[in-house]
């Protein structure tokens, strides 16, 4: 999708749809909806009068030839509550209206802006929303329609034009959503199309189109290193494992941190030996969603230039049972030199991070952040609304968290501490690899956090929130694209840039 910017009065631009949003109670004087002209205006007043227009959260109220205007149609999207509004709403209702156009084979919307409360932050959130909604999972559908599909966003300056920061801030968004689209691609493919080997193809391609150096690793150079943890996860399949790492370096950019980026690149998970049951068993094609956010993490900021050092590390595997698979009782000794005891081997995501995370502190990295469809037990605490936060130190915790809440994503923290730890002890090794059900979100992190050691180290359990399970007015059912901006803006905020 094309974004653009105009700077035409209201009256004429013309355009298939014209949107404005509007708050509940008022919604054809609030809003950007206050900047139509009288004529139009009167029009809303009478559909607010007989209750067809109400302003509440993304309400969608068309109206075709309105008066005073040039535009075809009019949409006027309502904005809720006032009182309940936050800045990160302007990315569902852009979505809304861009969805809302879709399915009516309208191919460009234009948006406009009300200049009194616009900043950069809420364009960027308008951008971010529109290109998010405009995505659809529908790539093995012989009857997609390829016109439902919004082909240019515009952005109407209202009464005063966009400044340099604004318009900065649009081309941000465009990149941010852009990445968090090229992950949903990654995470909607199934297993068969998504291999561990295909995954660090589609890698190796986006680094060279961005600029970034790409090293991929293949079995002989896993075992060589001693991931033995990675390795026992992988030994199972007929797909060789692949160890994805990216390196985004630019010159501007203090010694340290060196944050690492680690994301679960299982490509499916059956669960091994102890295999799942087969209800609802192809949803672990998305397994390996905390890696291709990551990737998307670095294709963004290659191209926003923070000056900061990054490192992505992604362990991509599938978890297969067969007469190679590890099993139920195997001790491995991890690259850390670790022993742990296989009690379960569908808690495998643990063991391929296990070995990243090592893997990315011999690399240097000052910093870990993961993220990981870890456990079932993250959607039994949080639903599929909020992202599990871990990590024992709480000033990265809370950098991520910060983050999160200016991207509008959903995060919330959960407990580590040390009397969780009894849990997941063994009765021959280190460690076990699993801690049973109680508390399962809490012990899957603690687990790989035993791997960060000293390294400041923030976990994020991705298992509910990798996955939009029900189509909403702004956003289509499938994959996520999540946490994409909230890594963004931390690491675009982490020097002072
Ligand atoms: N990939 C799953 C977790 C998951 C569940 C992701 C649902 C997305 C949706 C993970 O590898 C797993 O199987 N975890 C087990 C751990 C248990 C065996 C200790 C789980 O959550 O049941
Ligand atoms: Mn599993
Ligand atoms: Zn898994």
């Amino acid at each position: 999708m094309k974004i653009d910017v105009e700077e035409k009065a209201v009256e004429q631009i013309q355009t298939p749809l014209l949107v404005v949003d509007g708050f509940e109670g008022a919604p054809a004087s609030t809003g950007s909806a206050e900047l139509l002209p009288a004529a139009t205006r009167k029009t809303l007043l009478n559909l607010h009068a007989s209750g067809e227009l109400t302003g509440k959260a993304l309400e969608c109220t068309l109206v075709h030839h309105p008066p005073g205007l040039a535009a075809l149609r009019l949409l006027v999207v309502g904005a809720g509550k006032r009182e309940k509004f936050q800045l990160p709403h302007l990315a569902r209702l852009a979505g809304a209206a861009v969805r809302h156009a879709r399915c009516r084979h309208i191919h460009e919307v234009a948006w406009l802006t009300l200049a009194r409360s616009r900043t950069p932050e809420a364009l960027q959130h308008i951008v971010e929303g529109a290109i998010v909604g405009n995505y659809e999972p529908d790539k093995y559908r012989s009857d997609r329609a390829s016109d439902r599909r919004v082909d240019r966003f515009v952005l109407l300056a209202g009464e005063t034009p966009f400044s340099e920061a604004e318009k900065t801030a649009i081309a941000r968004g465009r990149i941010i959503a852009e990445s968090q689209n090229f992950v949903r691609n990654l995470v909607n493919e199934p297993s068969n199309r998504m291999t561990p080997t295909l995954l660090a193809e589609h890698a190796v391609a986006m680094a060279r189109e961005f600029g970034m150096k790409s090293v991929v690793l293949g079995p002989e150079e896993i075992r060589a290193l001693n991931m033995n943890a990675f390795w026992a996860v992988a030994q199972g399949s007929h797909e060789p494992p692949r160890l994805i790492l990216l390196q985004y370096e630019p010159a501007n950019a203090p010694e340290t941190p060196i944050v690492g980026l680690i994301g679960k690149g299982v490509t499916f998970d059956t669960g091994g030996i102890s295999l799942k049951p087969s209800q609802n068993m192809e949803e672990m094609k998305t397994d390996m969603a905390g890696g291709a956010a990551m990737l998307g993490v670095m294709r963004a900021i290659a191209q926003l230039k923070p000056p900061v050092r990054v490192k992505a590390i992604v362990p991509a595997t599938e978890n297969m049972p067969g007469g190679r698979a590890y099993k139920p009782g195997d001790v491995l000794t991890a690259m850390s030199g670790k022993t742990i005891e296989i009690l379960n081997t569908d808690a495998e995501g643990r063991l391929a991070l296990a070995d990243a995370l090592h893997y990315a502190k011999t690399q240097g990295c000052t910093v870990l952040i993961d993220a990981a469809t870890l456990t079932g037990a993250v959607t039994i605490a949080l639903g599929n609304i909020m992202t599990g936060v871990f990590g024992w130190n709480k000033e990265w915790v809370r950098r991520v968290l910060a983050s999160a809440a200016a991207t509008g994503e959903r995060m919330w923290e959960l407990p580590v501490d040390d009397d969780y730890r009894d849990l997941y002890k063994s009765s021959i090794a280190d460690i076990a690899n699993s801690g049973g059900r109680h508390g399962g979100a809490i012990t899957a992190a603690m687990f790989v956090g035993e791997f960060a050691g000293e390294t400041p180290w923030v976990h994020l359990d991705i298992a509910g929130t990798r996955w939009n399970y029900e189509e909403k007015p702004y956003l289509a059912k499938g994959p996520t694209g999540h946490p994409v901006p909230t890594l963004v803006h931390l690491l675009m905020n982490l020097n002072g840039g």
